[in-house]
């Protein structure tokens, strides 16, 4: 007998949106899920893809604004009315050396990587069914401290919670929600 152990990942016929995906980390995050055969409907402020991925869809969508993002979601479901997964990948960080963050600052990378990843998975999960997938990209950071940069740290953290909480309250629906936490990787942000 003959296998094609390639075909077990196969994800033809799988509707996949990725939040964060003009550029690095959720770009070829976009394009690893188009490669394997997804329909995959990507994300971005930027009006346009800095990196573009092959193969998928990409609308202009700040994870904060709750309408647009529903918008991007109901095109990717399409008339299936389904998304297979959904990645959330989007991420703001801004170091200082001392540490001291301001509360404008503070906020606003709570707001983008911890507050935007609930709601945004909220919305998706309005088109999720069993066996749908939910993954965050949170960071080494949601287990370990580091220096300079204490609202990033603290919305990784959160963000790693935010999956153990949601993972609970989707596993009746059979949606699976689990965090990718990345060391380093050279992109843009780093
Ligand atoms: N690179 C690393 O070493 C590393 C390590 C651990 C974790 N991470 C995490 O991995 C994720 C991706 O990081 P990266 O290294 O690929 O950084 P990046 O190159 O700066 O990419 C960040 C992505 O997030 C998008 N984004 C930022 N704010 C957004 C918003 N309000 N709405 C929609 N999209 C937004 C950016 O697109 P626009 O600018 O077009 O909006 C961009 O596509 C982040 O969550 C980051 O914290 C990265």
């Amino acid at each position: 007998m003959t296998t094609n152990s390639l075909a077990l990942f196969s994800l033809t016929g799988r509707t996949a949106v990725v939040a964060g995906a003009s550029r690095g980390i959720g770009a070829a995050i976009a394009a690893g899920l188009a490669g394997a055969g997804a329909t995959v409907f990507s994300c971005g402020r930027s009006p346009e893809p800095l990196e573009p991925s092959e193969g998928t869809t990409y609308r202009p969508c700040d994870v904060t604004d709750e309408a647009r993002f529903e918008a991007v979601c109901r095109e990717a479901a399409g008339t299936r009315r389904r998304i297979d997964a959904f990645v959330f990948a989007a991420g703001v960080t801004f170091p200082s050396v001392s540490g001291h963050q301001s509360a404008d600052t503070f906020a606003r990378t709570i707001s983008v990587n911890l507050t935007s990843a609930y709601q945004t998975a909220m919305i998706a999960a309005k088109w999720m069914h069993e066996s749908s997938s939910i993954v965050f990209v949170t960071s080494i950071n949601s287990t370990l401290g580091f220096p300079g940069n204490p609202a990033y740290v603290a919305a990784k953290g959160g963000l790693r919670q935010l999956m153990k909480a949601l993972a609970l309250d989707f596993g009746s629906r059979g949606i699976r929600v689990n965090a990718l936490a990345p060391g380093y990787i050279r992109t843009s942000m780093t």
